[in-house]
């Protein structure tokens, strides 16, 4: 049988945290036996927001580096850069063409982002989810494991495939996200009511972050004064702590509720904390060691591209077909 196609990609914005770990990253390696999958460094959606060429050309390479270090195996998957793809935004013009600017503008990311960055709102920010869009109809993808702030981006992305296939004829296979049950939303540690974000410093954990780091974030967090650890929509701290717990332990809820029900909250944060820094541990001993061998990641960067470029190419050819540009010999 054929194997399903998954695809995913992680902006080049920052150190990751853990809201992009354990609402995205952990499924990603865990997907990679059974689905051919496919993973990008969205570098091209980072020039949304701007900063220094510099240093987005580090926390790119990083970014790279933190794919392989956190177990993705170049071997089985594709692994590669946005940007060295040129099929993304030929693609991303044509699917322009098909999408509206009343859809884009309903996009919740687009009102927070042009909110934070309102000296910055780019035509990039704008059709930011049609690049999205572009990425994983490229290469036919089935699933797409996400956190859940982007559901509505897959949601415009199935629109405009579906678009696309009524006026051209069937081209575009429609995704499905994929969204897991804790992890999905991992909240700011210091302000629970907002979401955990690697751009942002204050509250977030860090893939990077030293373990006593990660003990005094989480010593540090918000919480509340009635001593229960309960998960409930009053308790937005706590239950974001048991949330993190259950999703870097793989257990529910109720059995972590159970597990914590004797514990006061210094005593809790602490067992999160650890598990937390159990959790990163490894991650960063992998990163580090590859972060030695400069030959062998410009290796895999070269090779992930081919990769991907050779299936671009050919989905992308048949879509100019479909739309009627003319080709080339
Ligand atoms: P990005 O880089 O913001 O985040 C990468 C992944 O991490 C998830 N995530 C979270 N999950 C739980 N809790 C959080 N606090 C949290 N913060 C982030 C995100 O949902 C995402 O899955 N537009 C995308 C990148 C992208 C993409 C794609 C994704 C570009 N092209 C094609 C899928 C398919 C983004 O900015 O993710």
């Amino acid at each position: 049988m054929e194997r399903k196609i998954v695809y995913s990609a992680i902006q080049a914005s920052g150190i990751p945290s853990l809201g992009n770990y354990l609402g995205a990253l952990k499924n990603w390696s865990k997907m990679q036996d059974n689905y051919d999958c496919i993973f990008s460094v969205a570098d091209l959606h980072s020039l949304t927001v701007r900063r220094e060429p510099a240093l987005l050309k580090k926390i790119s390479r990083n970014m790279f580096l933190l794919l392989l270090a956190m177990g993705l195996d170049p071997q089985k998957n594709i692994i590669y850069f946005q940007s060295h793809v040129h099929e993304h935004c030929t693609l991303a013009w044509i699917l322009n063409c098909c999408t509206y600017m009343g859809e884009l503008n309903r996009m919740t990311q687009f009102k927070d982002k042009s909110q934070k960055h309102s000296d910055n709102i780019n035509a990039g920010l704008f059709t930011y989810p049609v690049l999205m869009a572009a990425d994983i109809l490229l290469y036919d993808a089935d699933f797409v494991p996400i956190g859940a702030d982007q559901k509505q981006h897959i949601e415009i992305c199935r629109d405009i495939a579906q678009r696309f296939n009524k006026i051209y004829g069937d081209t575009f296979k429609l995704p499905e996200p994929i969204i897991n049950k804790n992890g999905a939303r991992i909240m700011n540690l210091q302000q629970p009511d907002k979401k955990m974000s690697k751009s942002e410093t204050s509250g977030t954990i860090f893939l990077f972050d030293e373990p006593n780091e990660i003990m005094n974030k989480v010593k540090r967090a918000v919480t509340d004064s009635d001593n229960k650890i309960i998960y409930s929509q009053d308790k937005p701290g706590i239950s974001n702590l048991l949330n993190i717990y259950c999703s870097a332990k793989n257990i529910s809820i109720e059995q972590a509720q159970n597990f914590f029900a004797d514990k006061n909250y210094g005593q809790f944060k602490t067992i999160v904390a650890q598990a937390i820094i159990e959790l990163i541990d490894p991650i960063q001993k992998k990163y580090k060691e590859l972060a030695q061998n400069k030959d062998y990641i410009d290796k895999l960067i070269k090779i992930g591209m081919e990769k991907a470029s050779n299936i671009a190419y050919k989905k992308l050819d048949k879509v100019k077909r479909k739309v009627g540009l003319v080709k080339h010999l």
